[in-house]
């Protein structure tokens, strides 16, 4: 637990910058002053004009969407290794409570709603940040979804003017108390029963690119996905992508 992100109230763990236009929230995290910056700092833009997602792909961000980024100092491994996790739980939680969305979690950290995407996470380092981890976390909000993703992809339900902040301190709220009160085995059981891929048949893609057709079975203490092939070889997924075929 960090002394500095936790303290007593909402306000006191988080200071939140906005941005109206911004490339990416994660990158203006990293080119800032690590001086000036602490564990809990927030920047949020209306608008991202280079999004990224995971395994270099782009994250279209427009206007009308919730995009922003928090600066965490993780004490241990376990903790730096569970963030993405740990999101992926508060976004989901957060999509239920706001917006009364029936969100549940895509391994390893897309939350989906109606089988399709309506938040993903990236969570970085930095050389200029040493200590520090940038958990970068995007939400569609009603249309604003790009033309270009609208197959695969969805906003949350949007329940009037203030989605957006009430969604932003639903999930940093949630975000908080994971992290703070930080329990591996909890938090693993927590993304296990929000975990929409487990029993369903995936298509593999590993970290070689390899492609094979398999059943998603169960996650192990590690928060790993365990698949069954064609074969029945059980294999480990600490990272990669699945697609959801049935
Ligand atoms: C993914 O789905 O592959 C991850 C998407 C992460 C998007 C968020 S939006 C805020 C932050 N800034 C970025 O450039 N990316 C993350």
């Amino acid at each position: 637990m960090s002394a500095l992100f936790c303290r007593n109230k909402i306000e006191d763990y988080f200071e939140v910058k906005h941005l109206r236009r911004i490339d990416s929230t994660n990158d203006y995290l990293k080119s800032l002053d690590k001086s000036k910056l602490r564990e809990g700092f927030v920047v949020v833009a209306d608008e991202q004009t280079g999004g990224k997602g995971r395994l270099g792909r782009k994250f279209f961000s427009p206007k009308g969407g919730l995009y922003f980024s928090v600066l965490t100092a993780p004490k241990t491994q376990d903790l730096l290794d569970k963030l993405t996790v740990i999101a992926a739980i508060a976004v989901c939680d957060a999509v239920r409570e706001v917006c009364g969305d029936d969100a549940s979690i895509k391994w390893v950290n897309d939350v989906i709603v109606g089988g399709k995407k309506c938040s993903g996470i990236l969570t970085e380092t930095s050389e200029n940040l040493p200590g520090f981890a940038i958990v970068g976390i995007g939400v569609n909000i009603g249309d604003s979804v790009d033309e270009a993703v609208r197959d695969i992809a969805c906003g949350v339900k949007n329940v009037g003017k203030d989605t957006k902040k009430k969604l932003l301190c639903a999930i940093l709220e949630n975000f908080k108390s994971l992290y703070c009160d930080f329990d591996k085995s909890q938090v693993v059981a927590k993304y296990k029963a929000r975990c929409s891929t487990l029993g369903k048949t995936v298509r593999v893609i590993d970290n070689g690119g390899k492609e094979y057709p398999a059943v998603a079975k169960d996650l192990d203490l590690d928060c790993h996905l365990l698949v069954f092939d064609e074969q029945n070889i059980t294999h480990t997924l600490s990272s990669g992508e699945v697609k959801i075929l049935i």
